[in-house]
């Protein structure tokens, strides 16, 4: 991996080596990855040459325009995509190259998402919705409602469990679609723009369940088109035309649960 970037700046890796430290192995590295799409006569180059690492309990902020990048980004990280050219380690482990199922299995093991849609199933109750994945881990039946249980009290939506989607508001379906992606206790959750339907309260309301989450240790990627909602994360990095421009620690970050208390209270 380049050791400094095109725009001079310097990897934690090298500044640490010159520093004579050992830096604990990011979870995530990505080294010069692109990605094309090819449609035929149409080849869309996505992503240009992205390198970047985050290290475990972080938290980051994934922004920049439309079309810049960020959902072919996100769905490399989640392994539900493979980069066209360049590196993807996860927890050290090059996933780049893996098949359809080792990168699944990855998946169900290690990763969360969490997507703008929701994606909850309308014919099942939250319980159901979140105990789902949790069909794959072949976990017994008890154990399995025990986790999804615990899930949707960690959101705050034990007393809604047997509520249809239908049943509940946007941010409490948000925060079911939460609790799925918790329940098979990621060390990774990734979040394409989890408050992108969701009124200015709520939104705060979900970021603050993420601090809550990040500061158990959770390492979390999420991305907003929102700069009020990207400066609850640690870092920001902007994608501009698929590559990264800037990537920044977030200075004066608020803490959503103190915001909440000055925000108008907005019936659930
Ligand atoms: N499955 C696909 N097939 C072909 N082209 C795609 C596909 N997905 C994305 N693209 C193209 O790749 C580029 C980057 O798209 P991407 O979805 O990553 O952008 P984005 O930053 O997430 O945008 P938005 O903020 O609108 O969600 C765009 O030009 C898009 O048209
Ligand atoms: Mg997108």
């Amino acid at each position: 991996m380049a050791t400094v970037t095109k725009n001079g700046a310097i990897t934690r890796t090298k500044l640490a080596e010159l520093q004579g430290l050992t830096l604990e192995q990011p979870v995530i590295r990505v080294e010069d990855v692109h990605k094309y799409y090819d449609l035929g006569e149409n080849k869309v180059h996505a992503l240009r040459g992205v390198s970047v690492e985050i290290a475990g309990g972080e938290f980051v902020a994934i922004m920049g325009a439309s079309g810049s990048g960020k959902s072919t980004f996100m769905n490399l990280l989640g392994c539900l995509d493979k980069p066209s050219s360049g590196r993807y380690l996860l927890e050290g482990t090059d996933v780049s190259q893996l098949d359809k199922k080792a990168l699944a299995a990855i998946r169900n093991r290690k990763l969360g998402f969490v997507f703008q849609g929701f994606n909850l199933l309308s014919r099942t109750t939250a319980l159901e919705n979140v105990e789902l994945p949790t069909l794959y881990a072949r976990l017994p039946k008890e154990e399995r409602l025990q986790r999804a249980k615990e899930s949707l009290q960690l959101v705050g939506l034990g007393d809604r469990m047997e509520h249809f989607p239908s049943q509940l508001s946007g941010g409490q379906q948000q925060r079911v679609a939460i609790a799925r992606a918790l329940v098979n206790r990621p060390s990774i959750l990734l979040a394409d723009e989890p408050t992108g339907n969701l009124d200015s309260r709520t939104s705060v309301e979900i970021m603050q369940i993420f601090q809550t989450l990040n500061e158990g240790g959770l390492t979390l990627v999420l991305v907003t088109h929102e700069p009020d909602i990207a400066r609850f994360a640690k870092r920001t990095i902007v994608f501009r035309d698929g590559k990264i421009r800037r990537d920044e620690p977030v200075k004066d970050r608020p803490r959503a649960a103190e915001m909440l208390k000055t925000l108008p209270t907005v019936e659930d």
